[in-house]
């Protein structure tokens, strides 16, 4: 029997006012609902090539992301990361020191920004399991983590550009950063 590949999910575009929205937090992370959702997130961002995703980018507005940073064509120098549900997250600790570096957005499409992000953090969330974990995450794994966070409060990273000269298209970042791309 032909294996029939699954749809990608739609992923909510800049201008859909779920993405202004503040996401509620989860109350039963054990629930289908939840675990179905979970689910939904990951095979949607693999299928997308992104190295993460907010509910509220399927139209969900519940606090959760997924990390899953691997290099791949959209960020050739990602570390890897195993696909990784977080749930009702709070950054505890910023370290001082922010750095700029080259984000895009699954909902932001064709453009990527330069975005200064606190280098380090201490985390809590709650993983899939509903298990409470505590982190320090650095570099570009602390980077996803506060563009995703910023999903759940209504930003994106256009939101957080010192400067719109710091907004560029895609097509000049592969140009221009990407070209060890083979
Ligand atoms: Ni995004």
């Amino acid at each position: 029997m032909k294996k029939i590949k699954s749809e990608p999910y739609a992923i909510v575009q800049l201008g859909n006012a779920v993405l202004r929205k503040i996401a509620a937090e989860v109350e039963n992370i054990l629930a289908e609902e939840c675990q179905q959702l979970i689910s939904e997130m990951m095979s949607t961002v693999s299928q997308a090539g992104g190295v993460g995703i907010a509910a509220p980018q399927i139209n969900h507005s519940v606090r959760i992301f997924i990390m899953c940073s691997k290099p791949n064509e959209r960020y050739p120098d990602a570390p890897f990361m195993p696909p990784t549900a977080i749930i009702n997250p709070e950054i505890l600790h910023y370290s001082s020191d922010k750095i700029k570096g080259w984000e895009g957005c699954l909902s932001v499409p064709s453009m990527r920004g330069l975005v200064p992000r606190h280098s380090q953090i201490k985390v809590r969330y709650f993983d899939q399991q509903g298990q409470e974990q505590l982190k320090e995450f650095t570099g570009f794994i602390a980077r996803i983590f506060q563009h995703e966070l910023d999903h759940l409060n209504g930003l994106t990273f256009i939101d957080q550009l010192e400067s719109t000269k710091d907004l560029i298209s895609e097509v000049e970042w592969y140009q221009q950063f990407a070209f060890k791309k083979i």
